[in-house]
């Protein structure tokens, strides 16, 4: 399947020399990365049941397939589970994790993550299954010998490219991982020696919520920035700190 994304002038100047100018964006172009990271929702009811169009779908695939890796391992394979007696299936799995899941929380937050939405496998037209491979090229590699888990940092950073894409797109993105990897595995014939990084339900959305859902049902809310940032060691606050936390 051939397709074209916009890729801008760096990329194009990269076929014939290997360092191009690295300018700022427009402000345009600035304030339309901010958004979609601003804007950005982990999205589990508001799903449309419309199909995505072949070249959107890759044109978000190719934005994930260009997030950075160790040592250029680039360790993701992408299942697409549109199949619905295999999201059928992935339900279930939700659904006996989930029981699971409230079983060992504080006993007082139970009847408030009963009541959560946590998925849409059902409701979305299309899941992805995100993968890594943990021995693409060897079982270590430029990076990872004393990092070894950077490969699935590696992956997890090709999901937050996939769901930033998808937003700029119009396509709501969800992350599941209330799922027993064994289940997932048996149910999507995924190998043993291949790690489940990210089942997501994916479609295309006319609403979002403004705050994360999880805030606006009062289950977390976000950490002021200026508590997280430290200054040369752990637990100093820079001098004269600034910040822009309390953003939705
Ligand atoms: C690794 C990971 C796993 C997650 N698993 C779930 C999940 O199983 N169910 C769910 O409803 N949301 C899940 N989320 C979404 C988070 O709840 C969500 O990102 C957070 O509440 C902030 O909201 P926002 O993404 O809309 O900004 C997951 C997010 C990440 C990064």
């Amino acid at each position: 399947m051939a397709f074209e994304t916009e890729k801008g002038p760096e990329a194009e100047a990269a076929e014939d020399q290997p360092l191009a100018k690295a300018s700022p964006f427009t402000p345009q172009e600035r304030a339309a990365v901010y958004r979609a990271i601003h804007t950005r929702r982990d999205v589990r009811n508001e799903f449309l049941p419309d199909d995505i169009p072949d070249d959107v779908l890759l044109r978000i695939l190719d934005a994930a397939h260009h997030a950075p890796s160790v040592g250029f391992m680039q360790p993701w394979n992408f299942i697409l589970v549109r199949d619905s007696a295999l999201r059928e299936a992935v339900h279930g799995v939700f659904e006996r994790a989930a029981a699971a899941e409230v079983d060992v929380l504080q006993p007082e937050r139970r009847a408030l993550y009963r009541s959560l939405k946590l998925e849409g496998i059902l409701k979305a037209p299309l899941n992805v299954c995100v993968t890594c491979d943990r021995a693409r090229h060897g079982t270590t590699g430029l990076g990872r010998s004393q990092q070894p888990d950077t490969d699935i940092l590696s992956t997890a950073c090709a999901v937050q490219n996939f769901w930033l894409a998808a937003r700029a797109e119009g396509i709501g993105v969800g992350w599941v991982s209330i799922l027993r990897e064994c289940e997932l595995r048996d149910i999507l014939g995924i190998p043993e020696d291949i790690a489940v990084v990210a089942y997501l339900c994916v479609g295309y959305v006319d609403r979002a919520y403004v705050r994360p859902e999880l805030e606006v049902k009062r289950w977390a809310c976000r950490l002021p920035l200026e508590d997280l940032i430290f200054e040369n060691r752990w637990g100093v606050p820079p001098e004269g700190r600034t910040s822009e936390a309390g953003r939705g």
